[in-house]
């Protein structure tokens, strides 16, 4: 079975989960994605020290752009598995991108500097993961476990 666009996650999650094959396919996905977006936030801080400062906004602009879809795949996951923390969850994706597009458009305007939004940007996502990110991995191998055990 192969899971790679959004539209094949809805409405059959729970039974995606209980086949191996499809849920390292979910989290190679999501693996490719946080990688994808660590070597963007490392090539933005690069171009920062190198004091190229419109190459270091492009890279965090593609950055923004692989979360926002990150996020709703997530959202979307969470919604189908019924995840009791899903709006607090969705609520930090939501303020996280409303944050990074105006703290992008101010560093373009050069009203902040883009050291300090590579430092918000890298703290954000450094909390974010490792709370609520693995509260949702915690909850989806619970899933896992529970429909194994069950079928
Ligand atoms: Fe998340």
């Amino acid at each position: 079975m192969r899971c790679r666009n959004l539209s094949e996650y809805s409405g059959y999650s729970a039974k995606l989960f209980a086949r191996d094959t499809c849920e390292v396919e979910i989290w190679s996905m999501f693996d490719n994605e946080y990688s994808a977006c660590i070597k963007l936030l490392s090539d933005a801080y690069l171009a920062y020290s190198l004091s190229e400062l419109k190459q270091a906004l492009a890279f965090l602009k593609v950055f923004k752009s692989i979360k926002t879809t990150h996020f709703l795949q997530e959202e979307m996951i969470m919604l189908d598995l019924k995840y009791e923390g899903y709006s607090e969850h969705r609520a930090e994706h939501v303020n996280f991108t409303s944050d990074l597009s105006r703290y992008i458009i101010m560093a373009e305007r050069l009203d902040t500097s883009i050291g300090d939004l590579l430092s918000y940007v890298t703290s954000w996502v450094n909390g974010h993961i490792f709370v609520y990110d693995q509260r949702l991995d915690r909850h989806l191998n619970g899933c896992h476990a529970n429909l194994v055990v069950s079928s």
